[in-house]
């Protein structure tokens, strides 16, 4: 879910557009064929948060099928359940159009739980930097401390290690831990090579 937004925490409620435009199915008489169709973001979400490719998606109340296209466009399987007919025929001719998306494009990105790496607070917690060491850049120009909460302290800045960063730099972002160096055996080395620890 990180990685649908830019990388920042998602938030608990969502904002999405009401489905209208093209997406919106409408009857011969271009009127909307259902009172309450779903926006598909709202499903893409919902299937990438809580599904895997090839789950099962069971939907008792199908309407015009909105979870089962998006379930085919994202290599999930679907049973569908819906009490009227002609929303049923809208629902299949839907389905049948909708392309599963290409399989390279399936791909999950690897999350950090995938990843043997930590976040810099944790290694704090654990000891592996101390609270009050001092951080540099690689060419000596800025100089923070870490503070015990497993932020960054630089003059008037406070916060993570990219936040830091990047304001140092008045840069929009920064790779916290390529940028911030410490003293290691008499040489400066980059802070990511306490994540290898
Ligand atoms: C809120 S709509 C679902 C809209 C759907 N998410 C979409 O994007 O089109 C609920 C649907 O459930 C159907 N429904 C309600 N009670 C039902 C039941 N007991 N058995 C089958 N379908 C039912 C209604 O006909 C309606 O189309």
């Amino acid at each position: 879910m990180k990685a649908l937004n830019d990388d920042l925490q998602m938030r608990s409620d969502w904002l999405f557009p009401l489905c209208t435009g093209e997406e919106r199915l409408r009857n011969t008489h271009g009127l909307k064929l259902h009172p309450t169709q779903k926006p598909e973001a709202l499903l893409h979400r919902i299937l990438l948060a809580s599904t895997m490719a090839g789950d099962v998606i069971l939907d008792p109340f199908l309407g015009t099928g909105t979870s089962a296209a998006v379930a085919k466009r994202l290599h999930r399987h679907f049973v569908g359940i819906e009490r009227h007919p002609a929303y049923v025929e809208a629902a299949w001719g839907r389905i049948r159009r909708q392309k599963p998306a290409p399989p390279e494009a399936m791909e999950a990105t690897p999350t950090r739980r995938d990843a043997p790496r930590v976040s810099f607070g944790s290694l704090v917690e654990r000891g592996l930097i101390a609270p009050g060491t001092p951080l540099t850049d690689k060419q000596r120009r800025v100089a923070a401390q870490v503070m015990a909460d497993g932020t960054l302290s630089c003059g008037p800045h406070r916060g993570s290690i990219h936040q830091v960063g990047a304001a140092v730099q008045t840069a929009p972002s920064c790779n916290g831990w390529t940028f911030w160096h410490m003293e290691r055996d008499g040489a400066l080395v980059p802070i990511d090579v306490l994540r290898d620890t």
